[in-house]
C-alpha cells in the first residue's frame, strides 16, 4: 500500500528497525525451555506433542519490520500468529529469542519499561473489542490515557481528536452496545490511537464482521496508515485483507516462517505449495506489477512505447499496453530494464479467467 522506494527500505537492519524479531520461540507446555538447542526442538510439531507433550506456538522465527510499514502475519488456524504477537508485548513470554521495539529490548526489559512499552509505545487491537460496556465511547477511548494518569479533561481532548479520525462524530456519548460491530471495532481503534503509539498490533480485527464492514474497516486502515504513517503489525487468515493491506507479508505455518515477501512475490514466486494454494484464487494481474512478466530488452525494440516503471500493477497498465502500436518500455529509475508486449500482458489475464472457471 505504499510506494516502491519504501517498500524497498522494508529490508531494513535492526538497527534502523521499528521492531526486530530474532530467533523467537514459544514452546507450551513442560520443561519448555530444555527442548530449544536440543535435537527435539527440529521435531516437526506433531513429532514434539506426542514425545514430550509440547506444544512449539513459535519455532524460530526471525524478522524486522521497517518504520512506517505495514507487515502482515498470515496462516492457517494454529499457525501460530496470535502466539506471535503477543509474544512481541510479553502477553506471552518467549521461550526463547529477542524482541526489539524501537530499539529497546523487550525480552529483557524490567517491569517499568514494559509497562511504559504498553502504555506508551505499542497498541494491540483484537478481534473482540473489549470495550467496557458501562461507558460512553468517549471513555472507553480514553481509557488508556486514564491508565496513564491523564486527567479528565484532557484526557476527553485528545480522545475527541481520534474520534473524528475513524469516523466516529457524534456517537461520542453512546454506549457500546447502541453501536453495531463495525462501529465497536472503530472505537477499539480509536482507543488504540488515542495514546499515539509507534506500532499499532492487530489480531484478525475484522474477523467477525460482515465482508462489507469488514472492507470499509480495510479501506480505514488504508487511510489512517495513509495519514499517520504508523508502523503497523496486521494479522489475519484471510489472503485477500493481507494482500490489500500489506507491504510485506509473512505467511505462516506450523509456528514457523514459510515465506516472508511483497504480495507480488508471495502470488508471482510462492516457494512450496502450501503458499500456492493459498494464491492460487489471486487475480494475478492485480498483484503481479510489470516486473513479473517483463521479457528483456532487444535492440529492435521500439523506442516509441509508453515508459512505465517496473512497479506498476499489471492491470493498472494493461488499458494504456494494449492501447499503444509499440511495446511497453519498462524502467527502474532512468534504466529501461524490460519490455513488455501485448502477449505478456494478455497471457497473465486469461491465466486469470481459466483460474476462475
Ligand atoms: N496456552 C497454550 N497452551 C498450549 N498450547 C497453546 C496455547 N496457546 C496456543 N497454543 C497452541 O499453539 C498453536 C498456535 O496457536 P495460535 O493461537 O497462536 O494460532 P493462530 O495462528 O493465532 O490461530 P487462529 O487463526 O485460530 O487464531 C496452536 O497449536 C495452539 O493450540
Ligand atoms: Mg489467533
Amino acid at each position: 500500500m505504499s510506494v516502491a522506494t519504501e517498500k524497498e527500505t522494508a529490508a531494513a537492519t535492526s538497527a534502523e528497525s521499528a521492531l526486530s524479531v530474532r530467533n523467537l520461540w514459544k514452546i507450551f507446555g513442560p520443561r519448555a525451555d530444555r527442548i530449544i538447542g536440543t535435537p527435539d526442538a527440529q521435531l516437526s510439531r506433531a513429532e514434539l506433542k506426542a514425545k514430550t507433550g509440547c506444544v512449539a506456538g513459535v519455532k524460530d522465527v526471525s524478522f524486522e519490520v521497517a518504520p512506517g510499514e505495514v507487515f502482515v502475519v498470515m496462516g492457517l488456524s494454529g499457525s501460530g500468529k496470535s502466539t506471535l504477537v503477543r509474544c512481541l508485548t510479553r502477553l506471552i513470554e518467549p521461550t526463547a529469542g529477542s524482541v526489539l521495539i524501537d530499539g529497546i529490548d523487550v525480552t529483557t526489559a524490567s517491569d517499568a519499561q514494559l509497562r511504559d512499552l504498553r502504555r506508551n509505545r505499542v497498541s494491540m487491537v483484537f478481534q473482540h473489542f473489549g470495550l467496557l460496556p458501562h461507558r460512553q465511547v468517549i471513555d472507553n477511548i480514553a481509557y488508556g490515557l486514564e491508565i496513564r494518569g491523564m486527567k479528565k479533561k484532557e484526557r476527553r481532548a485528545k480522545a475527541e481528536e481520534v474520534v473524528s479520525l475513524v469516523g466516529l462524530d457524534g456517537f461520542s456519548h453512546s454506549y457500546p452496545d447502541q453501536l453495531s460491530g463495525g462501529m465497536q471495532q472503530r472505537v477499539g481503534l480509536a482507543r488504540a490511537l488515542a495514546g499515539d503509539p509507534s506500532i499499532l498490533l492487530f489480531d484478525e480485527p475484522f474477523s467477525a464482521l460482515d465482508p462489507l464492514i469488514r472492507r470499509d474497516m480495510q479501506n480505514e486502515v488504508i487511510r489512517l496508515h495513509r495519514d499517520l504513517r504508523k508502523t503497523m503489525v496486521f494479522i489475519t487468515h484471510d489472503l485477500q485483507e493481507a494482500l490489500k493491506l500489506g507491504d510485506r507479508i509473512l505467511i505462516m505455518r506450523d509456528g514457523e516462517i514459510v515465506q516472508i515477501g511483497r504480495p507480488d512475490e508471495v502470488v508471482g514466486a510462492p516457494v512450496d505449495d502450501y503458499v500456492r494454494d493459498f494464491v492460487s484464487e489471486v487475480p494475478r494481474s492485480h498483484v503481479l506489477t510489470l516486473k513479473w512478466v517483463m521479457r528483456e530488452p532487444r535492440p529492435d525494440d521500439s523506442m516509441d512505447g509508453p515508459v512505465m516503471s517496473c512497479d506498476t500493477i499489471v492491470r493498472q497498465a494493461a488499458k494504456a499496453a494494449l492501447a499503444s502500436e509499440h511495446p511497453v518500455r519498462v524502467v527502474e529509475g532512468d534504466r529501461v530494464i524490460g519490455i513488455v508486449d501485448d502477449d505478456a500482458i494478455l497471457r497473465v489475464v486469461v491465466a486469470e479467467e481459466e483460474a476462475h472457471q
